[in-house]
């Protein structure tokens, strides 16, 4: 049976903290959830849970970004971090989580989303390379694991610039 996904609860957090540490083997991410729930990037309505028989099983969470070229700046998002439960992966709990997560944010206005990660895992949800629109990383990564997404078509279409996260991932 497939997971409920769902708006994460207060009763939550406790849950969402053992998912990501447990599936990145370390609390960093956990931490950084924990702190970003406290920043005005934070998005309640972006924060998801995967519920299966009443356990929750993953977590995805999308904060407000910065695309900066210069004096000027457009609004996009990060998807970041996402974890599912070690026996719970590869079931594509975390695709639906993705999918859901890029539902709510497109209902939502947002026009695209940022994510680092594998370059053969996101692409199949449209990311794209974000040196297609210039977009760069605030930091040095290859080039294939910096991705983009259009929820709006052709929102990046003159936007490019450096991305800005919210500084609790300095803290990572
Ligand atoms: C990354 C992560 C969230 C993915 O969650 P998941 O639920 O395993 O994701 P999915 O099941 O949607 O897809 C994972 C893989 O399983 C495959 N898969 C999907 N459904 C499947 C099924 N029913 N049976 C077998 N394989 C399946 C997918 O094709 C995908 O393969 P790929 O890695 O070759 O692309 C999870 O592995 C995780 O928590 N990892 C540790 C934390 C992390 O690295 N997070 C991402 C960085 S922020």
């Amino acid at each position: 049976m497939p997971p409920t996904i769902r708006q994460e609860q207060p009763k939550d957090i406790q849950a969402v903290y053992q998912i990501n540490k447990q599936a990145f083997e370390q609390e960093a991410e956990a931490n950084l959830v924990d702190a970003l729930r406290h920043s005005d990037t934070f998005i309640p309505e972006l924060s998801l849970v995967a519920e299966l028989d009443n356990q929750l099983v993953g977590h995805i969470l999308f904060t407000k970004i910065k695309i900066v070229n210069g004096d000027s700046a457009i609004e996009s998002l990060a998807l970041a971090p996402m974890a599912v439960s070690a026996d719970f992966q590869k079931q594509g709990i975390g695709g639906q989580l993705i999918r859901e997560g890029l539902k709510r944010a497109e209902e939502l206005g947002f026009g695209s989303v940022i994510v680092l990660g594998h370059e053969h895992y996101y692409p199949k949800f449209g990311f794209e390379p974000a040196s297609k629109w210039e977009i760069k990383a605030p930091f040095e990564v290859p080039d294939e694991v910096f991705m983009a997404l259009e929820l709006i078509p052709n929102a990046l279409e003159d936007v490019n610039g450096t991305v800005q996260y919210p500084k609790e991932f300095n803290e990572v």
